[in-house]
């Protein structure tokens, strides 16, 4: 069990993780997710032991972890450049932190083959030169170096940004299942809200050095704590004065007109169903066909609001045609 109890960081007299306390538990793939410069790295690499807390205390399985040399602190890294020994080809990066530990040859020959299987690296693929390898091998290669150490805690610094979209989604996958396998404590850094509601046991969001919200995927997106985090997880309608005033006259609900309200796109439909207990009138003013999907852009009570609905073969709407909306109430998120 990792614990952060109100730790403060600071780079001179910036302070970028302020007073932050955080749980994670035994085995969790857990992720600290946020926009660019919210610092994620930071809290992470206070925990690998590259930057100390101004204050507070790292703990690990119970104990203070702050003055812990990076070297016994039994963490794996993986970061988003891959940070490989260059000259090494693909076996010796992965000997080299067992050969640091003076294990005798055929060991290390045993737990590099056995490393190099779980992570779909080739026999083939070893003795080759880390250079010689697509950006996904080696990003395989950088996460077998981790895990070949067996660490009790493996953090994930963006692993999979400088990847390209499909292999990245292939990669995420694999992640996990080997995750799950081996159990072993997951502390995974994105800006991608895809990669962590997909990923993640549980998510922390983060926001200017403070985590606005922790909770798991289904939380984070569907009871969303702040409207931070709301708009950051995914897609959101903004109900304005007047939409709300039209749902509270019809239905005599009582949503506050003077703030904002939000609703997820696939909150709202053209077609009654269970839950949509919310009905407005609206014309369509776009329709964009994804195949499988179409993007809607209405105008109801004065005001823009979107949807995506599965296509429906025949049913299909076009700019102009009126159109009753349906909405579920509870799906409506107000701050
Ligand atoms: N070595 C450093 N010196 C000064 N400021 C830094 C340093 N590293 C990061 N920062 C600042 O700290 C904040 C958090 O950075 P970082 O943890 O890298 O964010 P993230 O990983 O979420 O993108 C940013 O404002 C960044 O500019
Ligand atoms: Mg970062």
């Amino acid at each position: 069990m990792i614990e952060y109890r109100n730790v403060q960081i600071n780079y001179g007299n910036f302070t970028a993780i302020e007073k932050l306390s955080l749980t994670i538990e035994e085995g969790e793939f857990f992720t600290f997710l946020g926009p660019s410069g919210c610092g994620k790295t930071t809290l992470l690499r206070s925990l690998v032991g590259f930057i100390s807390p101004a204050s507070g205390e790292i703990l690990v399985d119970g104990k203070v972890i702050n003055n812990e040399p990076v070297e016994k602190r039994g963490i794996g890294i993986v970061f988003q450049s891959y940070a490989l020994f260059p000259s090494m080809n693909v076996f010796e990066n992965l000997a080299f932190g067992l050969r640091v530990k003076k294990l005798p040859e055929a060991e290390i020959r045993r737990q590099v083959y056995r490393i190099a299987g779980k992570v779909a690296i080739s026999e083939d693929q070893l003795s080759r030169n880390v250079s010689e390898l697509s950006g996904g091998q080696q990003q395989r290669v950088a996460l077998a170096r981790a895990i070949v150490l067996e660490p009790r805690i493996l953090c994930l610094d963006e692993p999979l940004s400088n990847l390209d979209a499909k292999l990245r989604v292939d990669l995420r996958g694999e992640l996990k299942r080997l995750q799950k396998e081996l159990g072993i404590t997951t502390l995974y850094v994105t800006h991608d809200q895809e990669e962590a509601l997909t990923l993640s046991d549980r998510i922390a969001v983060f926001n200017h050095g403070t985590i606005e919200q922790v909770g798991t995927p289904y939380e984070i997106y569907s009871h969303s704590a702040t409207e931070f985090v709301c708009d950051f997880i995914g897609d959101i309608n903004r109900l304005g004065p007047g939409i709300l005033a039209a749902i509270n006259a019809k239905e005599k609900r009582r949503f506050d007109t003077g703030r904002e309200a939000f609703i997820r796109l696939e909150g709202i439909e053209t077609h009654p169903g269970e839950h949509l207990d919310i009905l407005l009138e609206a014309k369509v003013l776009e329709a964009e066909y994804y195949g499988a999907l179409t993007k809607y852009t209405f105008e109801a009570a004065g005001e823009k609001i979107k949807s995506i609905e599965k296509s429906r073969g025949t049913t299909v709407c076009k700019a102009g045609d009126k159109v009753p909306l349906y909405l579920d109430s509870r799906a409506i998120m107000q701050f």
